[in-house]
């Protein structure tokens, strides 16, 4: 037993099980017995499905100091994703109303299953950040609270045939909505070299930004880069690292040399940068009085995007700061969970009054 799923094991041994049946369309159904806070498995890749991050310090910051029952009103999780944050806040606190929103429709369709059992209570929509603003303006109350858990799911990165990861083979895609026409693969093939350097360096803080795009560029006048794993491949060549035989899936304990690349590709196929600023801006429009943003960023210049909005908005009065220092993982949720080493979550209020902003920040 492997021991990610040793520690699956000991966690479902002391959780509340709640039954979660998520399959793909056609498949028999599959009753997976699981803690709302547990690892599931995703159906179509049989791994775990995406473990949410900072979980508990975000249901923490959420309810504040007040008891269960008295946290209520709406809360809209802007990446719902496979939901795992928002079921642990409905199980956590049951007056509080969820409407989930994800860019990605097929981890909606997992969202749904596993919220079912708070179904009388939730609303989810196929929506993108940049999409907020409209979808806030048509509800009929204001929103208490607003969650945003940036970046990718484990959903999207570990199934090969979305093309996120170069641990896998698979199209070299990386649209997280499939409502988007342009793919990593026309990104790699037909940017010019000039761009795709800046891109590889102030989105993926590859050091070797320059190298790689002479390579890509000069390699794909041979033949268009099609697959990820074609792509992984070069992009350590031009790295002068050694190629990983395989896309075969990932290593524990290094980084591939392709990570910057591929993320700096993922942050522009999605425009990750302008659906934050969107996102934040709707929050900031649609909050209610006293309505408060959660948002937990993977990236070190995303968390620079949040950190200085909200300042800048303490400052003007829009928001009172909750966490003046970002809230990370402890040792022990790292261990359990490496994707929360990077994580930084920051909490802000929109002010109940005009006059209540932060002008010391
Ligand atoms: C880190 S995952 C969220 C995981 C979720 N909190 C959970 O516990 O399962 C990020 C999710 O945000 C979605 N996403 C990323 N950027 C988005 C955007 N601009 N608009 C809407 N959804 C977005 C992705 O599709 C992905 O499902």
């Amino acid at each position: 037993m492997s021991t990610h799923q040793r520690h699956i094991n000991d966690r479902r041994a002391h959780a509340r099980p709640v039954p979660i049946h998520a399959r793909p369309a056609g498949a028999a159904p599959r009753v997976l017995t699981l803690s709302v806070f547990d690892a599931m498995t995703d159906p179509l890749s049989d791994r775990p499905v995406h473990v949410p991050v900072l979980a508990e310090e975000v249901a923490r910051l959420l309810g504040g100091r007040r008891s269960a029952d008295s946290v209520s009103g709406l809360l809209v999780d802007v990446t719902l994703g496979a939901g795992g944050h928002s079921a642990l806040l409905l199980e956590r606190f049951p007056r509080l109303r969820l409407l989930g929103t994800d860019q990605d429709p097929e981890i909606l369709s997992v969202a749904r299953e596993r919220l079912e059992p708070f179904q009388d209570r939730v609303r989810i929509e196929h929506a993108r950040m940049s999409e907020l603003t409209q979808v806030l303006a048509d509800l009929d109350e204001q929103p208490a609270a607003l969650l945003m858990d940036l970046g990718a799911s484990s959903l999207q990165l570990d199934r090969p045939e979305r093309g996120f990861s170069f641990a896998w083979d698979g199209p070299l895609d990386m649209r997280m909505d499939p409502r988007r026409s342009r793919t990593a693969a026309d990104i790699v093939n037909t940017w010019d070299e000039g761009d795709l350097a800046d891109l590889f360096f102030h989105e993926g803080g590859e050091r070797g930004a320059r190298k790689v795009a002479r390579a890509l560029v000069e390699a794909r006048r041979r033949a268009p880069f099609r697959r990820t794993r074609g792509l992984s491949e070069a992009v350590a060549i031009a790295l002068g690292k050694p190629i990983r035989s395989g896309g075969d899936g990932p290593r524990r304990g290094s980084i591939h040399p392709a990570t910057r690349v591929f993320q700096a590709l993922r942050r522009a196929v999605n425009e990750e940068a302008d659906e934050l600023e969107s996102g934040l801006a709707a929050a900031r429009e649609h909050l209610a009085p006293d309505g408060q943003l959660l948002a937990i960023s993977f990236h070190s210049g995303e968390d620079g995007v949040v950190k200085r909005f909200l300042a800048e908005g303490a400052r003007a009065g829009e928001w009172v700061l909750e966490t003046r220092r970002p809230v990370e993982a402890g040792p022990e949720e790292v261990r359990r969970n490496p994707r929360s080493r990077s994580a930084k979550l920051r909490v802000a209020r929109r002010p109940l009054s005009p006059s209540q902003g932060d002008p010391t920040v």
